[in-house]
């Protein structure tokens, strides 16, 4: 393939993969979107493959038929509910491809620059691989909290504030020297040292994060993920790479403001970690701890209180998920509109466990767009319910947020269920949800409990109506 070919189909890739971006901010358009960003990177790979830079066609044939075979079985085995945890460990694998080509890039002696040429050189493969390093480790930590098998309340070493900063302070000293060495042998021990440190940082960093404000820490990882693809895109001299991994690192940017402003938390504030604490020690905010009697009630009686109701909200959270109940909620959703019950869906911004979860399931269960609201639109109508039916959600209904000041989750907009006339919670016990802070929702004088899984729950709701 010529240059000039090549450089058509990144125009091509770049142009499709700005129109993925804006499919995707509308779920009418987001198939579309998965259709344009799919082809882009099919252009992109083929344009990249096919230039002149490549030559070990073996290898890289093999490696596509490898990395390709374990993407395909992943995605295709991947359930709905574990969507966040692979988006986690892929991230991770940007960061760790940054690492491993800025090193591969520095020890290239074929690679020869001069004077200022060379020095901005040395800063890319620098910049690249710490992005990368602390993305790696911080991704891989963000996935085993998502999965469970790291804590996700927030672990807070002594002076961790302090520690980060002379992690930071070292990195910039380490550039220094790295910057100025005279030889790639005498650039590699700061190089390496360095990375090191990258890796540590990114541990401690996400380590640091508890329970709720996980999503932001995602959608920062996104972030971090494209700028450690665009520094690399510099290091290759890539343009390509350079606008894709600056699409990814902004959008991912603007999505960490929009989870920051959906928690009322300031980012500085998310990413000094600590939330779910007070004074320095996991806050014990009820953790579990039972908080009076609830009233529980059978699925036919929600019905029947369902049926004789003119104004209905639906609240979906993380259990919906598990459950898979979308289908069947979306059932009951018809045949009350068919007996002219006003139904709604309330959607909490970090709902679920990634943004736009509960949209993604409902659009699934084709519940038709226009009974679905965000919080803020439906929040104030709460007085004028009859029934909010909320489906395993729980840290999104959580008066204590607004009613506690030392409560975990103190500030974080909620949706206001408790204002309408009756509430019913479904969920199979009284545990805890993400951010493992008991919810007194659950005690209140209009609040009913339908425990049980929420599939067979909703199913026998559907019987009933
Ligand atoms: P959660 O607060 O996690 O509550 C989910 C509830 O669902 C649990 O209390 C659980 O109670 C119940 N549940 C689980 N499986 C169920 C099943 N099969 N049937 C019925 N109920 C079931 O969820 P939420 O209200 O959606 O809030 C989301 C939380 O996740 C927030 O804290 C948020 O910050 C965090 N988070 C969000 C994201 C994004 S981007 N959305 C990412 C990471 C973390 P039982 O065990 O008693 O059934």
């Amino acid at each position: 393939m010529t240059e000039g070919t090549i450089t058509v189909a990144y125009i091509a890739a770049s142009v499709l993969f700005i129109l993925a971006l804006g499919g995707l901010s509308n779920q009418e358009t987001a198939r579309k979107g998965n259709v344009y960003g799919m082809t882009g990177m099919l252009i992109a790979v083929l344009a990249t493959v096919l230039g002149a830079k490549v030559t070990g066609y073996g290898t890289v044939i093999v490696c596509m038929a490898i990395g390709g075979s374990i993407g395909f079985y992943l995605a295709k085995k991947v359930a709905m509910t574990e969507m966040p945890e692979l988006v986690a460990i892929l991230h991770s694998f940007v960061g760790l491809a940054a690492v491993l080509v800025g090193f591969a890039n520095y020890m290239d002696e074929t690679i020869q620059f001069e004077g200022a040429e060379h020095t901005i050189h040395n800063i890319e493969i620098y910049l690249g691989i710490l992005i990368g390093a602390v993305t790696f480790t911080g991704s891989v930590i963000a996935f085993g909290k998502l999965k469970g098998i790291v804590t996700s309340k927030p672990v807070l070493l002594k002076g961790r504030n302090a520690l980060n900063l002379g992690m930071l302070l070292l990195c910039i000293w380490l550039g220094v020297s790295f910057i100025g060495a005279e030889s790639t042998s005498g650039g590699m021990l700061p190089l390496i040292l360095m990375t090191l440190i990258a890796f540590a940082f990114g541990v401690h960093m996400v380590m640091a994060i508890g329970g709720a404000d996980m999503p932001v820490v995602i959608s920062m990882l996104n972030s971090y993920s494209g700028w450690a693809a665009a520094a690399t895109g510099f290091m290759l001299s890539n343009d390509l790479l350079i606008v894709t991994g600056a699409l990814v690192g902004s959008s991912g940017a603007i999505l960490s403001y929009i989870m920051c402003r959906a928690m009322n938390r300031k980012f500085l504030a998310v990413i000094s970690g600590g939330f779910g604490t007070s004074g320095g020690t996991v806050a014990s905010s009820g953790d579990g701890e039972a908080q009076g009697e609830v009233v529980p009630i059978s699925a036919e009686e929600t019905g029947e209180l369902l049926k004789n109701a003119h104004e209905v909200v639906i609240v979906p959270g993380y259990g919906m998920a598990v459950a898979q109940a979308q289908h069947v909620v979306s059932e009951i959703t018809r045949k009350l509109r068919e007996q002219k019950v006003n139904v709604r869906f309330a959607i909490h911004p970090v709902a679920g466990r990634m943004p736009g979860h509960m949209n993604v399931l409902l659009a699934e269960a084709k519940v038709p767009y226009d009974i679905v609201y965000e919080m803020e639109e439906l929040n104030e109508d709460f007085p004028d319910v009859d029934v909010v039916l909320v489906i395993g959600a729980n840290d999104i209904v959580n008066p204590d947020a607004q009613d506690n000041p030392s409560s975990p989750i103190a500030g974080m907009p909620v949706l206001e269920v408790w204002k309408a006339e009756t509430v019913i919670v479904m969920k199979r016990s009284m545990a805890t949800g993400y951010a493992g802070v008991q919810n007194p929702l659950f005690f209140k004088e209009n609040t009913r409990m339908l425990f049980g899984d929420a599939k067979a729950s909703v199913e026998a709701i559907l019987g009933s109506v």
